[in-house]
């Protein structure tokens, strides 16, 4: 496996030089963003892009996002700026904000699963962009992590669900957001929220007038605007079982039941309380921060090999709407 560290702060020119090669050539290049570890190929590439399909065994009808080093990069691949991509980019870009707009004939169809729009994005990790800037393409990279399994917020994770399988792991220490970019459609008549992320609804609405609401999960299956949300994702090999503040008492007798048939159980608690279970984790109270660590504890209780984990769904208000939808789409 190639894994090799490098300083967000000062990315060595030739290790970089060295992974905008093998973009070129149809290598693939795992990379740290500011969100999660993104698996890259080059989007012009449909040979490269489908190893990314094949490594990851995603599903090739959930479209691809393509990282540009700016909104110029940005304007190269939609057929359509409107003034809320205009205004969005301004604001949020570099940053954890994908937007998909409509795309234009140089987009394989297998970047964008068929569909005539496509997902871009302009990260701020000064290790993502020093690479777009270095190979001076656009770049495919969807979370580097095996389809509906755990996302990698650190090169270690990337390692051990993908291994050898990618050739090249730029390692730029833990990710600092910890969870996927926000994903905004600007491709129909009104912005339409289609993941929520680190940019809350309430911010994107700072910017532009309004943006719908994600669509339910039966509403999503009659028109599947962004096929890749459908469906169980982000998860732990574990099960992951959600309770709120009102269901703890079940909690506990869940969390008992399956400790005394043997079980080893984790929890995500937000407060502690006396959870009989082997490994509880207690979690930020601060959306942000319980974000960035998601996915990591997540990871850690996997590795502890529980089979159970009981997570503490966070209150239904705006600022968790990001956590609460990971959670919830882990535990489907
Ligand atoms: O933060 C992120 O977005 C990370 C880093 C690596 O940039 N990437 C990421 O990619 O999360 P992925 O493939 O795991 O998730 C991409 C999401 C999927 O839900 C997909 O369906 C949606 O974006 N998407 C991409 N292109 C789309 C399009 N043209 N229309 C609708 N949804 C799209
Ligand atoms: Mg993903």
């Amino acid at each position: 496996m190639h894994l090799a560290s490098i300083d967000p702060f000062e990315p060595a020119t030739e290790l970089l030089r060295r992974a905008a090669d093998l973009l070129r050539s149809g290598g693939l290049v795992a990379f740290p963003t500011e969100t999660v570890y993104g698996l890259g190929a080059n989007a012009l590439d449909a040979g490269a892009v489908e190893r990314i399909f094949a490594v990851k065994r995603r599903p090739p009808r959930n479209p691809l996002i393509v990282h540009v080093a700016d909104a110029a990069g940005a304007k190269r691949y939609a057929s359509a700026w409107p003034e809320a991509a205009e205004r969005l980019a301004a604001a949020f870009w570099p940053g954890p904000l994908t937007l998909v707009l409509p795309k234009r004939p140089e987009v394989p169809d297998i970047v964008t699963a068929g569909l005539d729009t496509v997902g871009l994005r302009v990260p701020s990790h000064p290790v993502a962009l020093a690479l777009l800037r270095e190979a001076d393409l656009p770049v495919a990279a969807p979370s580097a992590n095996r389809s509906t399994q755990l996302s990698p917020t650190t090169a270690e994770h990337v390692a051990k669900g993908l291994g050898d399988a990618v050739d090249l792991i730029l390692d730029g220490g833990p990710t600092s957001v910890g969870i996927e970019s926000t994903v905004v459609d600007l491709s129909g008549s009104r912005p339409a929220l289609l993941r929520p992320g680190a940019i809350s609804r309430d911010e994107l609405e700072s910017i532009v007038q309004s943006v719908d609401a994600p669509a339910g999960r039966d509403e999503a299956a009659a028109a599947p605007r962004s096929p890749g949300l459908l469906g169980r994702h982000y998860a732990p090999r574990a099960e992951l079982r959600l309770f709120d503040a009102d269901g703890r008492a079940d909690a506990v007798e869940i969390a008992r039941e399956a400790v005394a048939s043997g079980s080893t159980v984790g929890a995500l608690l937000l407060h502690p309380f006396d959870a009989p279970v082997q490994h509880p984790l207690v979690m930020p109270e601060q959306p942000s921060e319980y974000a960035r660590r998601l996915y990591a504890a997540l990871h850690s209780l996997d590795d502890l090999e529980c089979s159970v984990i009981l997570a503490e769904l966070p209150p239904d208000q705006p600022g968790w709407a990001a956590v609460r939808d990971r959670l919830r789409r882990a535990a489907l």
